[in-house]
């Protein structure tokens, strides 16, 4: 899929299919958009006719399309829901462009033109439209067809962003570039969490960050089980002990060019590459879905990859812990003892409560690497799913200026966030009879918070934001950005918020 600018005519410009916006609560042509009415009226009101008829709402992540009957060069128009006029934002675009994408795709369109550029979003420029217009563009025709025997014949081969104002083009070109990073970076992460589990191992994830490192110039460094064991990361391979598949620890570095860093981050995503439950086994329904349990990992990959692109000014760790949760004769049993890098003694209670023995040791280790901040990324939490569904990732810290920065890169992304809190008295819950702290409070109450008071006891005085997207990492009903199974959830809160840096 090629992205290009245009100044041409959206009335004038031969395509399969032609997106055009309209706004919602208005009735008939009055709620569409100013290249709707021009449209319009070339085609007699077909339109206007057409969607007051249909109860077209234009609400945003919906689209319609209509044939033109030859009364203008595209072959199709595509009518995608803006909303409410005075409240176009960017995050409604980037919607309204995949859904208007998707539709556009099933009609079996290879070369589609977008007349969205001239709407005005309030704050942003023609660089902000047209990256947001692409990235939607990319998320909302993604498929993950590796395994199928029929290959993809519905696929948009071009994709034309037309304006009107010749002005623009180099700031929409610019943004153009930014929104395919990013929305290939996406894709990316979707790819890894699609993968199932015998071929995405430790080892193959590894790989993949290898071949993230040549591509985008980083520097890597895969430490092996004897290494781990030598610097004490005692909690993370004790979670790989069950598997026949040895643990790797990636560490990817980011560094800008000409020094410049403003500030060192981490970023460290959990990476189970599958987790059964271990000894303490999950129930076999559903369980295949646990191959999305590295899909933090994913997240910093591609954010990784997407950085050495991006170029923003900000050093970025990438840290994955990468093992397989497997029940064995040498698995860790339930009440086994383990030592994290920090010297912290755990009482593992419940095997199944794995995601955040392997998170200790890579906090542990952005600790010891003098990080100014860390932000961990994991499908760590059944109870995060419960207490927010699958449109939001559970937002917690320890520094309030963080999580804020953190949260308003995820609203301009687009993706779902909300501050669940750290409450100390929970702590108690956590106390073990014989060592240091257990891995797990009692079921069933505050599951979520648990997990990220756990977390913060290896983060020591850090700046630290845990999310927790075992939620919306993996979906079982198909969204307008993104279809069912992996979402790449984490890719664009993380790549907005160091752009903002
Ligand atoms: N990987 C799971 C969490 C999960 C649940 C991810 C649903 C994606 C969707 C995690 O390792 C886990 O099993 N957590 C346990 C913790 C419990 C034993 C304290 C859970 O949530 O039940
Ligand atoms: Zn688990
Ligand atoms: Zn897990």
């Amino acid at each position: 899929m090629t992205f290009t600018v245009e100044t041409k005519k959206p009335a004038e410009y031969p395509c399969e299919a032609l997106l055009v916006g309209v706004y919602e609560g208005e009735k008939g042509a009055g709620g569409l958009s100013k290249e709707a009415q021009t449209l319009d009226k070339i085609l007699g009101g077909t339109l206007s006719r057409a969607l007051s008829a249909e109860e077209f709402k234009g609400k945003p992540g919906t689209a319609t399309a209509f044939h033109t009957q030859g009364r203008i060069p595209a072959q199709a128009a595509v009518v995608v829901g803006l909303g409410k006029k005075d409240k176009l934002t960017l995050p409604v675009l980037r919607m309204a462009s995949a859904a208007g994408m998707a539709k556009a795709r099933a009609l079996g369109a290879k070369k589609v033109a977008v007349a969205l550029m001239d709407e005005a979003v309030r704050g942003a420029g023609a660089g902000d439209k047209a990256q947001v217009i692409v990235e939607g563009g990319l998320l909302g025709t993604y498929r993950f067809l590796k395994y199928k025997s029929e290959k993809d014949k519905k696929a948009i081969e071009e994709v034309v962003l037309l304006l009107t104002k010749p002005a623009e083009r180099g700031k929409a070109q610019a943004g153009t570039a930014k929104g395919e990073i990013i929305g290939e970076a996406v894709n990316f992460a979707r790819d890894l969490v699609s993968e199932p589990a015998a071929s995405l191992t430790p080892t193959l994830l590894a790989e993949e960050a290898r071949k993230v490192a040549r591509e985008a110039g980083l520097k890597i460094k895969v430490m092996e089980k004897a290494e781990v064991e030598k610097l004490g990361m005692g909690a993370f391979l004790g979670v790989s002990l069950g598997s026949d598949q040895p643990p790797k620890f990636i560490v990817l570095s980011y560094e800008p060019e000409r020094g410049g860093a403003r500030r060192k981050i981490a970023l460290v995503g959990k990476g189970l590459t599958f987790d059964s439950g271990g000894i303490s086994l999950k129930p076999a329904g559903g369980m295949e879905t646990m191959k999305c349990d590295m899909a933090g990992s994913a997240a910093v990959l591609a954010t990784m990859r997407a950085l050495g692109k991006l170029k923003p000014r900000v050093s970025v760790l990438g840290l994955v812990a990468a093992t397989e949760n497997m029940p064995s004769g040498r698995a860790t049993k339930p009440g086994d003892v383990v030592r994290a890098m920090n010297g912290k003694t755990i009482e593992v209670v419940n095997t199944d409560a794995e995601g955040r023995l392997t998170l200790a040791d890579a906090l542990c280790y952005a600790v010891k690497e003098k990080v100014d901040e860390a932000i961990d990324i994991a499908t760590l939490t059944g109870a995060c799913v419960v207490a927010l569904g699958k449109v939001q990732m559970g937002v917690f810290a320890n520094d309030e200026g963080l999580r804020r920065r953190v949260m308003d890169a995820a609203k301009r992304a687009g993706e779902g966030a909300w501050h669940l809190p750290l409450n100390e008295d929970l702590k108690e819950a956590m106390k073990s009879d014989i060592a240091d702290m257990k891995n797990t409070g009692k079921a069933g109450e505050a599951g979520a918070t648990m997990g990220g008071l756990f977390l913060q006891e290896f983060v020591g005085s850090t700046p630290w934001v845990h999310l927790d997207i075992a939620g919306p990492a993996f979906i079982d009903r198909e969204t307008p950005l993104s279809p069912k199974g992996a979402t790449g959830v984490g890719v664009r809160t993380f790549l907005y918020y160091l752009m903002g840096i």
